[in-house]
């Protein structure tokens, strides 16, 4: 084979890879047969509706872009990250809340979403908003587990979850409540050993889920803290600009993170895999060229002023931009619909890379 014939090969596999999301978004592209989700307002599609709980996001301007043009509980104008990826995996257009009392066993078996807004991997970020904890996650799983067991028997839900691809998406509200913002439970410990004791958390539950079966499990990284308008804001800095030090501390908890990651996979039998989702850099190169990915504002959210509002502060009497989709961020926190769509996109070629 020549030296171009093997450049424009890999050039057309390289392209080709790119179009797979949207090519094969109907079709999966391999045997994955569902997708679990943990975590926080970053993939709960509405748990927190039906918990006692103010992290609620069940109203307007909420879920204005989705289909129905209905508040679903998502922290956003329209799709969540893992709504897209059960889309590009196959599976479905939009991943269910458990806690849904319309959750019918054929939604389940394809996946659904565990994951509560507000809720971290420190016990204390969990309290303050009365949000439901990553044991309790867990639980809610084993549950889920018991309920297909009982409709298709043990053998058919153990491959359904061995097959499942697992992703849990939390520690920004720990690094918010107990280490930024308000700093109440844990003010007496350094980021360095706040973000070790984060990554104690996260070995344990990347521990349980082995026990209940999961063998493909990805864990997404803090996003640029110091870019979230909320923080902006917070540090008074004018003009805006993101805040190099929280952002300094996302990229040393990621790496530390992915060692974490790789060394777990050493001790873990052959079958399993972990997977480290980088949500920094996708988000990072939208803040730094918004043009380039169709964006016009950067560190202000498109609900309100785009300067403090989430949660129940921002709702229908907020005046809110016409077009979220030349917004990275939705509220003062978390990200569009259509900064959801790209970051999607960059997680799907690592879990592609993950399930080839
Ligand atoms: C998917 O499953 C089928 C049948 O169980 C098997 O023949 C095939 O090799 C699997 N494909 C992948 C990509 O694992
Ligand atoms: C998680 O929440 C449940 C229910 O509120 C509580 O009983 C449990 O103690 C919490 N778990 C941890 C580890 O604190
Ligand atoms: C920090 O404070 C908590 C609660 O008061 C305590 O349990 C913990 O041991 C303290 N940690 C350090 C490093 O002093
Ligand atoms: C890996 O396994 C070895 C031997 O079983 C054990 O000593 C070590 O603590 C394990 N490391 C991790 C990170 O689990």
């Amino acid at each position: 084979m020549t030296r171009s014939m093997e450049k424009s090969i890999s050039t057309f596999s390289a392209l080709l890879y790119m179009l797979l999301p949207l090519t094969f978004a109907t079709k999966p592209p391999s045997n994955v047969t569902a997708l679990f989700v943990f975590g926080d307002s970053t993939v709960d599609p509405g748990n927190n509706n039906y918990i006692p709980t103010t992290a609620r996001a069940d109203h307007l301007p909420y879920g204005r872009d989705l289909p129905n043009h209905e508040p679903s509980g998502r922290n956003t104008n329209g799709k969540l990250v893992t709504d897209f990826l059960a889309s590009y995996l196959g599976l479905k257009e939009l991943l269910p809340a458990y806690l849904d009392p319309r959750l019918s066993e054929k939604e389940l078996i394809s996946g659904v979403s565990f994951a509560s807004a507000g809720m971290g991997l420190d016990e204390i970020t969990c309290r303050r908003s009365n949000v439901l904890n990553m044991s309790t996650q867990l639980d809610n799983f084993d549950e889920a587990v018991k309920r297909m067991q009982r409709m298709f028997g043990p053998g058919e839900t153990m491959r359904i979850v061995s097959d499942a691809i697992f992703i849990l998406s939390a520690g920004t509200n720990d690094m918010l409540v107990n280490a930024y913002n308000l700093r109440i439970g844990r003010s007496n410990i350094s980021v360095t050993e706040f973000h070790d004791f984060l990554l104690q958390n996260t070995q344990l539950i990347i521990q349980r889920l082995y026990e209940v079966g999961a063998r493909k499990i990805a864990i997404v990284g803090h996003p640029p803290i110091g870019c979230l308008p909320l923080q902006v804001t917070l540090s008074g800095k004018f003009p805006r600009s993101c805040i190099d030090s929280q952002n300094k501390d996302s990229q040393d908890f990621n790496s530390k993170l992915g060692l974490l990651l790789s060394t777990l996979q050493s001790n873990l039998t052959e079958d399993t895999k972990l997977n480290f989702l980088d949500i920094y850099t996708p988000v990072m190169d939208m803040i730094n060229e918004p043009a380039s990915f169709g964006f016009e504002t950067t560190l202000r959210g498109c609900c309100g002023t785009g300067l403090f509002e989430l949660g129940s502060s921002c709702n229908i009497f907020s005046p809110t931009c016409p077009d979220a989709s030349k917004y990275v961020f939705f509220d003062a926190v978390h990200p569009s619909e259509a900064a959801s769509e790209h970051v999607s996109k960059t997680m799907y070629e690592s879990l592609a890379r993950m399930i080839a």
